[in-house]
């Protein structure tokens, strides 16, 4: 498994299969002015195949796909049959907005896909337009059984808190998991492309701490969990008597840079180093170029090897030229 400069290992990439997204969270993407990258600019079924075989045999061994909306890409399940054939590729899962899972979790299921993370930010249907701002509850709500019946286990939901839209609803969220054995889980803002989405991020930040004596407050003592792996960015908690998981993901209160494992894959062919900083090395090219694996691993090395320390948000510094939209979170 590679080890980056800093002695982290890394062995999880996470793959941007497409920027488009049929949502539009208010964090993520703004409702004008966006572009995305043109269809034949995105890496193909058999390019992200031959990253991920470079991958795996440099000690890859998770993978995720994200987007945008994964479920968008017409040829996800050709994309999750290929990397679930990969020898050495032990997790594939994929994080979605569900809209599309009634019609494609079977399917994924079958093509090999083994995990599903969903967004979700509130429970109640009103709110959820204001956070989510196209789709609705109920669709959301089919995709999640979908997904249950499909046999995907165990069930995450992410919420992102958002002050003055859905800091209140953390409390249904978390009851969820009291009758069902889901991990539900709500993730720090933070500030991503510089602009409105960055802005409001920023303005409408929640620190976890907040959020959980909401949660406490309503429902009871949550007790800590032991981690269930170093490079889990969730810190688990328990209800009381509760089947499922309460986390919380801190990326701005409580930085857990110090055990990334993590390289990112845009869907236009660049390794995105660390989420929140805007060092990028291209792979694409290479791949245009006729490189194969080979010239893949290279460039994947050298990605590793570059990554930086941590983020320094607090000194004001973000990613400025990718939204979250565009690198998958
Ligand atoms: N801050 C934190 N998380 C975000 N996400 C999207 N935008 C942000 C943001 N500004 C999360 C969503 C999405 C995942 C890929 O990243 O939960 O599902
Ligand atoms: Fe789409 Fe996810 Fe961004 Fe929401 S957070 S707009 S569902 S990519």
């Amino acid at each position: 498994m590679p080890h980056d400069s800093f002695g982290r290992p890394i062995n999880y990439l996470r793959i941007s299969v497409i920027d488009h997204c049929n949502l539009r969270c208010v964090y993520c993407m703004p409702l004008r002015g966006l572009s995305f990258v043109p269809s034949g600019d995105l890496l193909t079924a058999d390019q992200i195949e031959t990253v991920v075989r470079a991958a795996a045999k440099l000690g890859f061994n998770k993978i995720r796909l994200t987007g945008g909306e994964p479920l968008l890409r017409s040829d996800l399940l050709d994309i999750v049959e290929r990397i679930s054939r990969v020898d050495g590729i032990d997790d594939l899962g994929m994080t979605t907005n569900a809209i599309l899972l009634p019609e494609q979790a079977v399917p994924l299921r079958e093509a090999g896909l083994s995990r599903i993370n969903i967004h979700l930010d509130t429970l109640d249907p009103q709110n959820l337009k204001r956070v989510m701002r196209f789709g609705t509850f109920e669709q959301i709500w089919a995709g999640i059984e979908a997904a249950e019946r499909a046999g995907f286990a165990p069930i995450k939901l992410n919420a992102v808190v958002v002050r003055d839209f859905n800091e209140v609803d953390v409390v249904a969220l978390a009851r969820l998991t009291i009758e069902r054995d889901w991990y539900v889980r709500f993730i720090e803002l933070m500030p991503l492309g510089g602009g409105e989405c960055a802005r409001l991020s920023l303005a409408q930040y929640v620190p976890t701490p907040e959020t959980k004596a909401r949660i406490e407050v309503e429902l009871g003592p949550l007790s800590e969990l032991p981690p269930t792996s170093p490079s889990d960015e969730a810190r688990n908690y328990r209800l009381e008597g509760a089947r499922g998981v309460v986390g919380f993901i801190s990326p701005v209160s409580e930085p857990y840079c110090g055990s990334c494992s993590r390289m990112r894959l845009t869907a236009d062919g660049k390794f995105h180093l660390c989420l929140l900083n805007d060092d990028e090395l291209d792979v694409r090219r290479a791949l245009l170029n006729g490189g194969g694996e080979e010239a893949v691993s290279k460039i994947l090395l050298e990605a590793v090897r570059r990554k930086p320390t941590g983020h320094r948000l607090e000194q004001g510094v973000s990613t400025e030229r990718r939204a979250m939209f565009q690198i998958g979170g």
